[in-house]
């Protein structure tokens, strides 16, 4: 009785998944074949004027969003929070904050996202929750209390607990709670305690958070910081320096594939939903195993090695974008998939990053940015204001930083006696606050953002560069993005065909190819300042150009001119 109850309950489930979705892909596999437009709420369209975006302004924006010719969106998180690091920290998981709206505007936007044939994915915080969850409120109340497993403790009568670095916290990732006498662990802020995952009990709570999404109708789960969720909990200690390898000993411990797999068992293959991980291991091997097909874990997964290369102001060489790129490619090419990025909201912005700021190079580079990404195997994820080239913002003193990252870093090099002009040039060109400014979306005060004081400054370059000036440019950056999309989409050759560089030694031109069948696309991205040219067999004058990001090209034979920054996609017509 009990297990045709809970049959039941699973087809419900499943007809109500598949109801409100009208865009399920034929052949199962719509998250490879997707290109996902990131989405972080508070800076995208605020509709009530208290500064922070809104669930309404995205509905107000949901042709806008539509015409980028994306298909699936993935929202950073709007649950009920403290909002200690912007939503990554949720103390309801079923609950939306306020500032965002009601359930109702959620779901207003979710069948608006739906009707457009957009797909929408979940950011499931579960490594950690709030500390002002009632499962942690609980757990820290008493030793015997109930929940006190679903987080990781250390009696105080035991000594100092072995150290544990903490990414947000100069002090450690351990927490004195005299509560209980106890400490409690915490990877990020401590105002985010671990979930214990190796008790049932979360996991059985994370299922359900998942089914009730997927009951409202969502189509996919982002799983944040998902490589740390199981841990050694005898906590033994650990040599010093070990946190120089941070995930090889704090995370993808062989239990989290089991863990995966229940997930996997009760939840993700049930629904037509899929899973990404934030974090793909320390090894290829860790990669795959998360997303090996027969292993039945997650479909996705997301490394860092990309933009670890560009964190500081000194940059990164092309060859060296060049090489990482082609190293995880070849560690996909008979099994497994993983999504492309090169920005997102732990970023700062795309252009700064990978491209060239300067206002002669700026639009040109972003477009080329933009054709590498919707070029490459793996899933695009492109994020909010890279389809415009909206660029850092200068934020020279740590008086402007709000986020926990920024000022927990701030804190370490002030204890470490580090010469606080360098770190400040720093963190103004790396913060991820540099990514998490509104929207530019018109002329008008506040970019249109807002008609209030909006949360984080407006980029004072905003007049310039804007959806309402693009719209009305052909050869905007938004509109070469929109041709990029449009080809990726109509050409399984850039979704499925093999990746092969055609140069593999030129300092400048990023060349390689994409074969499917007797199909033959060709990439050439020149990443230099300068014009570039390059020689090669597999160039031809004859190929058909189906991507210029300048007005003119030159290829005479097999030889190439580039123009600064100069991007072409070519179709081998022979
Ligand atoms: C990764 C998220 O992308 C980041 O924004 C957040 O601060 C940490 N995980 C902690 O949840």
């Amino acid at each position: 009785m009990k297990y045709a109850l809970l049959l039941f309950s699973a087809l419900i489930l499943l007809s109500c998944n598949q109801e409100q979705d009208p865009a399920i892909s034929d052949s199962g596999n719509w998250w490879k074949e997707g290109i996902l437009y990131q989405i972080y709420p508070q800076s995208f369209k605020d509709t009530d004027g208290d500064g922070f975006g809104d669930f309404k302004g995205v509905i107000e924006k949901l042709d806008y969003i539509e015409s980028l010719g994306v298909t699936m969106v993935w929202m950073n998180p709007f649950f009920e929070s403290p909002l200690v690091d912007n939503g990554y920290d949720v103390s309801d998981y079923r609950a939306i904050h306020p500032r965002y709206g009601s359930m109702d505007d959620f779901e207003k936007m979710l069948q608006g996202f739906h009707d457009r044939g957009i797909k929408f994915v979940l950011d499931v915080v579960v490594n950690h929750s709030s500390d002002q969850h009632d499962w942690f409120q609980q757990s820290r109340s008493s030793r015997d209390n109930p929940y006190r497993d679903y987080y990781h403790w250390w009696p105080a009568e035991k000594g100092e607990p072995p150290y544990r670095y903490s990414i947000f916290d100069p002090e450690g990732a351990w927490e004195y709670d005299s509560l209980s006498n106890a400490y409690y662990l915490h990877y990020f802020a401590d105002a985010q305690p671990d979930l214990n995952w190796e008790n049932p009990k979360v996991r059985q709570e994370v299922q359900d958070i998942m089914k009730f999404w997927i009951e409202k109708g969502v189509d996919g789960f982002r799983l944040d910081a998902f490589q740390f969720a199981s841990k050694d909990i005898t906590f033994p200690e650990w040599p010093e320096g070990h946190e120089k390898d941070f995930i090889k000993w704090y995370g993808m411990r062989p239990e989290l594939h089991d863990y995966l797999r229940e997930m996997n068992e009760e939840v993700l293959s049930k629904f037509d939903v899929f899973a990404v991980a934030e974090g793909a291991g320390s090894s290829f091997q860790d990669a795959h195993d998360l997303v090996d097909e027969e292993r039945k874990e997650l479909q996705m997964a997301y490394h860092f090695e990309t933009v670890s290369i560009s964190r500081t102001p000194e940059g990164y060489t092309m060859p060296e974008l060049r090489e990482v790129l082609t190293k995880w490619d070849s560690a996909f090419v008979d099994k497994g998939w993983i999504a492309i990025f090169l920005a997102n909201h732990d970023n700062s912005r795309l252009v700064n990053r990978f491209g060239n700021p300067d206002p002669k190079f700026r639009a040109a580079s972003t477009k080329m940015l933009n054709t590498l990404l919707l070029s490459m195997k793996g899933t695009p994820y492109l994020y909010f204001g890279d389809e415009l080239g909206m660029t850092n913002i200068d934020m020279p003193t740590i008086e402007e930083y709000v986020d926990v990252s920024a000022l927990g870093e701030y804190k370490a090099a002030v204890e470490q006696g580090r010469d606080l002009d360098d770190f400040m040039k720093e963190l103004n060109y790396n913060s991820r606050e540099n990514s998490r400014t509104p929207m530019h979306w018109d002329k008008t005060k506040e970019a249109g953002f807002t008609t209030g004081m909006p949360w984080k400054k407006v980029n004072e370059n905003y007049l310039e560069i804007n959806v309402e000036n693009q719209e009305q440019d052909p050869n905007s950056v938004l509109n070469h993005l929109r041709k990029m999309t449009k080809l990726r989409s109509d050409n399984p050759v850039l979704v499925y065909g093999k990746y092969k560089l055609i140069d593999k030694e030129d300092q400048h031109v990023y060349a390689f190819s994409r074969i499917l069948d007797q199909e033959k696309f060709i990439v050439l991205l020149n990443f230099s300042s300068e014009n570039s040219s390059l020689s090669n067999p597999e160039i031809s004058s004859k190929q058909e150009v189906l991507i210029n990001n300048h007005q003119g090209i030159s290829i005479d034979g097999n030889t190439v001119d580039l123009l600064p920054y100069q991007a072409l996609v070519l179709k081998d017509t022979e």
